[in-house]
């Protein structure tokens, strides 16, 4: 498979935008990146019901691929805790019932508060998939580390502020943004995709 002088990017997220074409460019693949932004008709409604990452990356790129005509890539994210079963996994994004970082956070903490330091790691994991005339491919990344008891730091998004990567003595909140994005679940999971794609 050859990767297409251009794709659509499954998000209305310019900063994915940019992550992404950085990335192309780092490789010396010439792809102009698009978002949904780009297709004003477009309503971006599609129900991330599937039971995994992988599932639901596919159903964001296969409902881009179909309206646009254009190649779609899409990820799919989330935190996976061992000690709760790998919870939140795909509900990460509303855990507490509602898209509030802060509380749904909060809420993690408190169902870990029993949990020993020994038996606190995690795991963020990104799937991206991607949907074209010649093929689908879907790939997936992790980022293992620890949960802390608080929050530490004041970057990042998300569950960023209790993670603490493997190798690591900060959380994703203090580290600099090159140090994460350089491990990131999601840029492993890009990176094993443009390596299918590209082969
Ligand atoms: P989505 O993949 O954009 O739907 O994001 C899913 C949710 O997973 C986000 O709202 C965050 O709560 C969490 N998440 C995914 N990746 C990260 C990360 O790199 N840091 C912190 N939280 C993340």
């Amino acid at each position: 498979m050859r990767f297409p002088d251009q794709v659509v990017l499954a998000t209305r997220n310019r900063g994915k935008q940019a992550e992404l074409q950085r990335i192309l460019v780092a490789r010396n693949i010439t792809c102009e990146v698009l978002t949904l932004e780009d297709f004003p008709g477009y309503t971006d409604e599609v129900l991330e019901d599937a039971a995994d990452f992988e599932g639901n990356a596919l159903l964001k790129a296969q409902a881009a691929f179909a309206a646009t005509g254009v190649a779609a890539l899409a990820d799919d994210s989330g935190l996976c805790v061992d000690a709760l079963n790998g919870m939140p996994g795909v509900l990460s994004a509303r855990w507490s019932g509602r898209r509030d970082d802060a509380l749904n956070l909060e809420l993690v903490l408190a169902q870990m508060r029993d949990v020993p330091d020994e038996r606190r790691t995690a795991a963020f994991v990104a799937a991206v998939a991607y949907v074209a005339e010649g093929g689908i491919v879907v790939t997936r990344g992790e980022m293992r580390g620890t949960i802390l008891r608080e929050p530490r730091g004041s970057g990042g998004f998300g569950y960023d502020p209790i993670f603490v990567a493997e190798g690591l003595q900060h959380t994703n909140a203090e580290v600099a943004p090159e140090v994460k994005d350089a491990r990131s679940h999601r840029r492993q999971a890009l990176d094993a995709l443009l390596e299918a794609v590209t082969l």
